[in-house]
């Protein structure tokens, strides 16, 4: 009989790798030493109009202040700096469209286009601290959008392109934009959809404050414009002039807000400040993908409505004068070749991408990734949910050619930059595990009561909090400051630690595990999106009496949603026909990333006696397991007639 070959428990970088690594032990060793000046040395990689005077005010506690007083330009640092340093011819973007057209953008290209936009911003009246929605999908002028508003002051609200005109205007009211970016359509694995007429339906009832709103011509469909309103980009962008002179900003100044699903229906304006966020995305994107400009083919595939496509596509990137895929499609456009095609042809050395579409490539099967030449590859990232082991060593092994250091990286919308995650020259990776705080950053894992879990023999599990503030934090929610202090500060307050809302566990070597949401807040696929707020867009159909969501666990999603609803009394429970129509009205309110896996139609819904659904029971009902603890409800036998409904 022959028995497995036993798998490592750790891969430790080679010693080749360490020796040329950007980060060694010492970094750790200077951040533990000193780290606000750990903190002021990292900001140092930036070019300051006027330098910060304290390294970190966090008197007004929980809103720091980082760097304060000092200035800077956001967009000189990301585009300017390497102009005027000799790096202009350097490819910035190698922009992959869906369809197939190419575009290289070198560093003076874009500093001429985001001079012509911020131009024709000023022109439209904006001044800054006013808000620009970006409703666009991943193409350089989406990039180049919001370069100009950091450029200006204008304070950027990227809403992801494939969210619902509903989802668009509550984020346009929330934040006031005046004006909105965006683009005629985009295409969907080959072919074109608009984009234009979600804005247009967005924006058609009255009481919004959009003045104006600029159109890119990505498509070419037939797209209406509302005269005095609309604008085609090419008419006008692109007749300004390409020099423009910026200005310098408070390092506090607001650079973006990014609205993240919460634990209710209404999303969340995570507010992002200056210098302390470019400071954290430069030095994460330098150390923990230990990347080399000049040197390095960096692709991210996250898309720029998300925070991902914001700390590692636009921002950390560019500051560090990166040489970048942007590929604007699917993976599996025109076919399942397309990323490895994309990795080949660029020579793609580092790539950064989601478990979720890890395990999509396992099951395509691995004669895929095989038929191309991987060998460029040399730092790999995952984020977004927790990655299993399983997917990590495929990874690793498939697309890593088993040698490649991997990078799983733990971090938040409202973190602005990754906080945990192994270094890819120093940490023996572990797979499945974020392992360790980045030098600078200060992690525990605690319960209830902020006692820090105990290592011992067995595993320790808890909740992950944030002990000592960072430079990228968010400093509020946009309009709802009340709001920011109950969501993440109150849990802990006596500490005064921010509460991330995970559950963590700590292993005997102090390896630190995330485990996923302790809220209401589903992943699915690496996004997050609230129960409530599928909760809402269900009951807002005028069949549903009530809904009840839970993430069950999806062997590619990571979750997947299912959906308990009860009809009201008039409607006819006709099936899959209701079904349908009940996910499509999910998918049309908030975002085809939020239709329900499965919807059940139940008599009724398990409650406690103080109304609250037992979500716990329900999602071992969705995942087929066994009932927990149904001592607190109103009526056990509720269960009985959902597992009939259920069909089990
Ligand atoms: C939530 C944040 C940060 C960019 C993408 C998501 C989960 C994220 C990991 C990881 C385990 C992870 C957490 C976190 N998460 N990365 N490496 N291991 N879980 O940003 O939409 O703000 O979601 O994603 O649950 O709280 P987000």
């Amino acid at each position: 009989m022959t028995s497995a070959p036993e798998l490592p428990t750790t891969y430790a970088p080679t010693a080749e790798f360490a020796a040329a690594a950007n980060a060694g032990p010492e970094l750790a060793e200077r951040a533990r030493a000193d780290r606000l000046a750990f903190w002021a040395e990292q900001a140092e990689r930036l070019h300051w109009d006027r330098k910060w005077t304290d390294v970190l005010d966090w008197s007004n506690a929980p809103v720091a202040r980082w760097f304060t007083d000092g200035r800077l330009n956001v967009a000189y640092n990301c585009v300017d700096r390497h102009v005027r340093e000799g790096r202009g011819d350097k490819v910035a973007i190698h922009f992959v469209g869906e369809p197939g057209d190419t575009r290289d953008l070198t560093y003076a290209d874009l500093l001429a286009e985001i001079s012509r936009a911020a131009h024709h911003f000023q022109s439209l009246g904006l001044v800054p601290g006013d808000r620009v929605a970006v409703y666009m999908p991943m193409i350089p002028e989406a990039i180049i959008t919001m370069l100009a508003c950091a450029r200006l002051g204008l304070t950027h609200s990227v809403v992801f392109a494939g969210f619902s005109p509903a989802a668009l205007r509550s984020r346009v009211d929330d934040a006031e934009a005046r004006l909105v970016v965006t683009t005629d359509g985009q295409f969907r694995r080959g072919t074109p959809a608009g984009l234009k007429p979600a804005v247009d339906e967005a924006l058609s009832a009255p009481g919004h404050t959009v003045e104006n709103v600029l159109v890119v011509r990505r498509t070419g469909q037939d797209t209406p414009m509302t005269a005095g309103r609309d604008h085609w980009w090419h008419d006008t962008v692109e007749r300004q002039p390409a020099e423009h002179t910026p200005e310098s900003f408070d390092s506090e100044h607001p650079l973006f807000i990014l609205y993240t699903s919460g634990t209710t229906g209404k999303p969340k304006g995570i507010l992002h400040t200056s210098g302390g966020y470019l400071t954290q995305a430069a030095y994460t994107h330098h150390h923990v993908f230990d990347h080399k400009a000049g040197q390095d083919v960096y692709w991210c595939t996250a898309d720029i409505g998300w925070v991902t496509g914001h700390t590692y596509i636009v921002y950390g990137p560019l500051a560090n004068g990166a040489t970048q895929v942007v590929y604007e499609g699917t993976p599996n456009s025109p076919d399942e070749h397309r990323h490895f095609d994309i990795i080949d042809r660029y020579g793609v050395s580092i790539y950064y991408t989601a478990p979720t579409l890890i395990r999509t490539f396992m099951k395509w099967g691995r004669q895929i990734p095989d038929a191309h030449d991987l060998s460029s590859l040399r730092v790999l990232g995952s984020v977004g949910e927790p990655i299993n082991p399983e997917a990590w060593r495929w990874y690793r092994e498939v697309i890593g050619h088993g040698d490649t250091p991997i990078v799983d990286t733990w971090w938040q919308t409202e973190t602005g930059a990754i906080m945990i995650s192994p270094l890819p020259g120093v940490t023996a990776a572990k797979p499945g595990a974020a392992q360790t705080p980045l030098p600078g950053i200060s992690a525990q894992v605690v319960d209830e009561e902020g006692n820090p879990v105990v290592l011992g023999e067995t595993e320790a599990n808890g909740y992950l909090v944030l002990d000592q503030p960072w430079p990228s934090m968010l400093r509020g929610i946009w309009g709802d400051m009340e709001r920011y202090q109950t969501t993440y500060w109150d849990r802990y307050a006596k500490q005064g630690w921010y509460f991330a809302g995970d559950g963590a566990r700590l292993d005997p070597d102090g390896d630190l595990w995330v485990l996923g949401r302790v809220d209401d807040v589903m992943n699915v696929s690496g996004h997050r999106i609230s129960t409530a707020e599928v909760e809402s867009a269900l009951v807002g159909h005028t069949g549903v009496a009530e809904a009840a969501v839970v993430g069950a666990s999806d062997d590619t999603t990571g979750q997947g949603i299912v959906a308990f609803v009860i009809l009201t009394a008039t409607t006819e429970n006709t099936g899959d026909t209701l079904v349908n129509e009940l996910k499509a009205e999910v998918s049309r309110e908030i975002s085809p990333i939020a239709r329900p896996r499965e919807i059940h139609v139940v008599p009724e819904l398990p409650k406690t006696r103080s109304g609250k659904i037992m979500r716990r029971l329900l999602r071992d009902v969705a995942e087929g397991r066994e009932l927990g603890d149904t001592s607190t409800l109103v009526d056990p036998a509720v269960f009985t007639a959902i597992a009939e409904a259920k069909g089990d």
